[in-house]
């Protein structure tokens, strides 16, 4: 599996440095031929071994003959950072057999790192174990968010950024959801949210941060699952604290109003 998406972060550092054309799945939703390139690679590679396996990738969908397992393929995940020359992108793959992850990788090429997971048996970066941090309090905690590519405006994600911004060391917002949970599991991050991500962009990064001993729920505390539309993960030490400020939140209650920059605008004036 890790030799699949390493092949195939091999190819997409080929385009990496070349100037790609941007092709438009919808009004900010990108996509270029390094994406179709790597899944289709992704593909050949896991039928010539496992034919009899199903596939779901995002850019040419479900292959489904019934198989108990399922490969989830994200060829490039980073898309807008990638058609931008912006070093922060994966190749993320995880297989279930009956429903469940039994195994994921998450390989970003410009470093060279190679998150993997076996359930049951530990997370790695490069063959070396990872375990989540340890911080405790939300207040010291560095996490992170995303927002969609598609439907901008119905998200309200915005008003989560402010609010955790303001109740933690920072929220960063890098542009790669299966990195982000991979920095969770190796304790770069101690946390990461986001709405309405999909199967492929999650799967193998939850079972990475389920395994390096952290927590992904979704924001009612309930059981991920991989159609869910909410993730959110963390050490786990600091899970209750964020899953309390999301139900804050989401009732408006003690909301840091947004400073008025029309306020801000008329100060600089006098
Ligand atoms: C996107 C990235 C991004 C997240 C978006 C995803 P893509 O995946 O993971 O960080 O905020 O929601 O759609 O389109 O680059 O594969
Ligand atoms: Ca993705
Ligand atoms: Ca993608």
């Amino acid at each position: 599996m890790s030799a699949i998406a390493r092949e195939a972060g091999a190819l997409l550092m080929e385009y990496f440095d070349q100037n790609i054309k941007i092709e438009y799945k919808g009004e900010a939703d990108l996509v270029t031929a390094a994406d179709r390139k790597s899944e289709t690679l992704i593909r050949d590679r896991i039928r010539a071994k496992w034919p009899g396996h199903d596939v779901l990738g995002e850019e040419e969908g479900l292959h489904d003959t019934g198989s108990a397992y399922r490969w989830y393929v994200d060829p490039l995940d980073g898309t807008t950072n990638f058609a931008h020359g912006f070093p922060v992108f994966c190749v993320s793959m995880a297989l279930q057999h009956n429903n469940e992850t039994i195994a994921g990788v998450c390989y970003d090429p410009t470093r060279n790192e190679m998150f993997a997971a076996e359930l049951g048996k530990g997370a790695y970066l490069n063959e070396r174990p990872i375990h989540v941090s340890k911080t405790v309090g939300l207040a010291e905690s560095l996490v992170a968010t995303g927002f969609p590519s598609h439907k901008r405006h119905k998200n309200p994600n915005i008003h989560f950024y402010h609010q955790i911004t303001l109740r933690t060391h920072g929220v960063r917002r890098a542009g790669s959801a299966a990195l982000d949970l991979c920095y969770v599991g190796c304790g770069r991050l101690d946390g990461f949210w986001e709405f309405n991500l999909n199967p492929w962009d999650t799967a193998a990064g939850v079972l990475i941060v389920q395994e390096a001993g952290g927590q992904v729920m979704d924001f009612q505390g309930g059981p991920f699952q991989l159609n869910s539309r909410e993730t959110l993960a963390s050490n786990g030490l600091i899970h209750g604290a964020l899953q309390h400020e999301f139900q804050e939140i989401f009732a408006g209650r003690g909301l840091d109003p947004l400073p008025d920059p029309r306020e801000y605008a008329a100060k600089i004036k006098v």
